[in-house]
């Protein structure tokens, strides 16, 4: 059957439009349909090509994923041998190169170079004909590479067919394919979770996914390419400039990396080098130097090859990124807001630029993952300005003893019990202002503009009050006086004297501020303000108990109840608990609820299923499970507790007016009734309501202050019009709250 001759013309203008999104979306990253209009297309392409086998071709936008899978890769040789590069291992012997470049071309002035980033990926040549890919071959040993045709296909930003016109009848064109960090790190994560190997570095993944016999895995693998040179071109003179060429590429759809620069000179080389250098780490893909070449392509015939190398390019490597070494130790570092960190401490490395000897291991969950133990042969990675790290082991180079890391219980700098909630991977010391190591942030927080705002207490200063031991806790402030601070390094009898006028200023605060200053674990400024404004009093907070914040629902109540009653030893003590299949809200904060009324699982699988669920009576705005388990847990803590009776005795006070704080929110005393459909949950404007003091009930009355209304309210309106309840629409609403919060 011959399709219709209207169908061969759609499929083409589909196929050109289809292909030049994919470059725009692809190479230019700058797509111009809606994602919904390119699948639209593309399905109308696939219904006429199922129509009309006959009319598939192997560049048409829907054969990116077509064979099957392969033994083994053909070998393909290459017309135009794929050379290497001579490294540059130092500015002297790019400064050598440069010379022996103008010796040879017998120049005086500055040469013309073109400078790219080294991509670390694998070299790949792919040839053109008449426009169409027809083969992409690896690099192999540079006369013989793999056919990896099938697998190159796959890659989004190839063009199957260039864009534009005047393409040469062959072109064989020279680039590297990578793996960008995003998508490596998420290859890498899926790998995990999918309990498969994961790659060691992008370059790896990149090689490792290119060399799949099965196309549809590499389909899957996030590979890019970016090209930087020529092989057999038939057809058509090229121009005279590599940079030129570069940008004729472009046009025709081939991705081009955007850093390619034109540099004179080696002065040029060098500013070129550290500039990108310096921006190393904010790209989106790894590169391990800089390639310098001459521009003019003239001028690159004149130099030659020699061996396996051009004689008219370099590499400048940076200094390496990763190297070998030991890990002699695992220490463990609390940070300011108590982390509990794993360090490794390495045998001395020179890595980077720089002498290594401290790792960072993040957590116990990457030293469990990487599976690093005292004794291990490692390699250690430091990018740009980020912290070394330890990338990964080589279990080979294991010795018998290895020692194995373990969590300390206690705080390795003060004792406290360090405890590791439930799903997080950061370990915390639970010592909080007793701990030394968090004593210093915690003074520097406490006197910063936002808590008690104390003039001239600087963060040295802090340093070396906690460092003579003068202090110990924020608490410890107000006892110095002007003798003990005047002796001080940088301190005179007129700034000590100014301090302590300024320590005495601050003693009169607001109970949000102080709040704020205790630096209690995700207490910012403004949850603190609002725990402030629900509670009233410092003693009202401190007593705040998980019952009066956290919700268990009745029917939750019952499955929990079910569920213990099967799966627990009844004797297991409650706040041992979290999460069950079946009741995967149950989390840690619950088990510490019902902690609060019980001690065992038998207890709460007796109790009356009423006395298991919970309603919270106090809502504080921005306050969900998680901060209230961390504000309840803080004033539980006798540390804390007795940092601010100390506090409190030294004279730190504020206006205590707990009635009048909540009389004083503008909807105090006010009633309000939710119905029909608004524009976000009705639970979102009960919060903002709540907020503002208002009571917001579910049932209108004569009592009722305002009814909202929404789209297709129904009896409830009907109540409120009979009653002569004021009606409210969601504007008007909006009005009522910001009116009332004073904006
Ligand atoms: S040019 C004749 N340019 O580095 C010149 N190579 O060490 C041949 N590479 O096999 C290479 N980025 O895989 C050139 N911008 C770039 C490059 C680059 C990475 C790789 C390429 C080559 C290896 C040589």
């Amino acid at each position: 059957m011959t399709a219709p001759r209207g169908v061969a013309a759609r499929l083409r203008e589909l196929r050109d439009a289809i292909d030049r999104h994919n470059h725009r979306y692809y190479v230019l990253d700058d797509p111009e349909v809606p994602d919904s209009e390119y699948d639209r297309l593309f399905q109308e392409l696939q219904a006429i090509e199922t129509e009309h086998p006959e009319l598939v071709t192997a560049d048409s936008p829907t054969q990116r994923v077509g064979g099957a899978p392969l033994a083994a890769f053909d070998e393909v040789s290459h017309s135009v041998p794929m050379l290497s590069l001579e490294n540059a291992l130092s500015a002297d012997a790019l400064a050598e190169f440069d010379r022996r470049v103008r010796e040879r071309l017998g120049r005086d002035g500055q040469i013309r170079y073109a400078a790219e980033p080294k991509l670390d990926g694998l070299a790949i040549s792919l040839r053109y004909e008449r426009g169409s890919l027809v083969q992409a071959a690896t690099r192999g040993d540079g006369s013989r590479g793999e056919n990896v045709t099938q697998n190159v296909r796959t890659i989004a930003s190839v063009p199957l067919r260039l864009l534009g016109e005047g393409w040469p009848r062959v072109l064989e064109v020279r680039g590297e394919v990578f793996m960008p960090r995003k998508g490596f790190d998420r290859l890498n994560a899926g790998q995990r979770a999918a309990g498969d190997k994961t790659f060691a570095n992008p370059r790896n993944a990149a090689a490792g996914s290119l060399r799949q016999l099965d196309p549809a895995v590499t389909a899957k693998r996030p590979l890019a390419m970016f090209c930087y040179g020529l092989g057999l071109v038939d057809g058509h003179a090229m121009r005279d400039s590599h940079a030129a060429n570069m940008a004729l590429l472009k046009d025709w759809g081939l991705p081009v990396s955007p850093e390619l620069q034109v540099v004179d000179g080696l002065a040029g080389c060098a500013a070129y080098f550290a500039d990108i250098g310096g921006r190393r780490a904010e790209l989106a893909y790894d590169i391990d130097g800089v390639v310098f070449k001459v521009d003019s392509v003239a001028d690159q015939a004149t130099l030659g090859a020699v061996a396996r190398a051009p004689r008219w390019a370099v590499a400048q490597k940076f200094p390496a990124q990763e190297e070998l070494t030991v890990v002699e130790g695992v220490e463990f570092q609390v940070g300011r807001t108590g982390a509990v960190t794993p360090v490794a401490r390495l045998k001395p490395v020179f890595v980077g630029g720089v002498t290594v000897s401290n790792a960072t291991l993040h957590n116990m969950d990457e030293v469990q993952r990487k599976d690093v133990r005292v004794g291990d042969t490692v390699f250690v990675r430091r990018a740009g300005d980020v912290i070394p790290e330890v990338v990964r082991v080589l279990p080979q180079h294991r010795p018998k003893h290895a020692r194995v890391v373990r969590l300390p219980a206690h705080c390795p700098v003060c004792g406290s019990e360090v405890s590791r909630p439930e799903g997080e991977a950061v370990a915390r010391c639970s010592g909080g202002l007793f701990c030394p190591a968090q004593r210093k942030e915690a003074v520097k927080h406490f006197a910063s503009r936002r808590a008690l705002d104390i003039e001239g207490l600087g963060d040295k200063l802090v340093e070396q009050l906690i460092d003579q031991s003068l202090i110990a806790d924020p608490a410890d402030l107000f006892a110095l006086d002007v003798d003990r601070l005047a002796a001080l390094e940088r301190m005179g009898q007129k700034s000590a004297q100014n301090l302590v006028d300024a320590l005495d200023k601050s003693r009169s605060t607001t109970l949000a501020r102080f709040l704020y200053a205790l630096g209690i674990l995700g207490i910012g400024e403004t949850i603190a303000t609002h725990v402030a404004a629900a509670c009233g009093t410092l003693e009202a907070v401190m007593t705040l108990k998980l019952a009066n914040l956290v919700e268990i629902k009745p029917s939750q109540a019952q499955r929990l109840q079910a569920i213990l009653a099967e799966t627990a030893e009844p004797a297991t003590a409650i706040d041992t608990l979290a999460a069950f299949d079946g009741a995967k809200w149950f989390t840690h904060t619950h088990a510490l609820l019902l902690a609060e009324r019980f001690a065992t699982v038998g207890d709460v699988v007796a109790a009356a299923p009423g006395d298991v669920a919970n309603t919270p009576d106090i809502k504080i705005d921005g306050v969900g499970d998680v901060l209230a388990e961390k504000l309840v847990t803080f004033f539980r803590q006798p540390h804390n507790r007795d940092v601010i009776a100390k506090l409190l005795e030294s004279g730190v006070h504020w206006p205590d007016v707990p009635v009048a704080a909540v009389a004083q929110q503008p909807l105090a005393g006010k009633t309000f009734v939710l119905t029909g459909t608004l524009s976000a949950s009705r639970d979102v404007f009960k919060e903002r309501l709540l907020a503002l003091g208002a009571k917001v009930t579910g049932s209108v009355s004569k009592k009722t202050d305002y009814v909202v209304a929404g789209a297709e309210a129904g009896s409830k309106l009907t109540k409120a019009e009979s009653l002569g309840v004021p009606v409210l629409d969601e504007d008007g609403l909006e009005a009522l709250l910001s009116g009332a919060a004073g904006d």
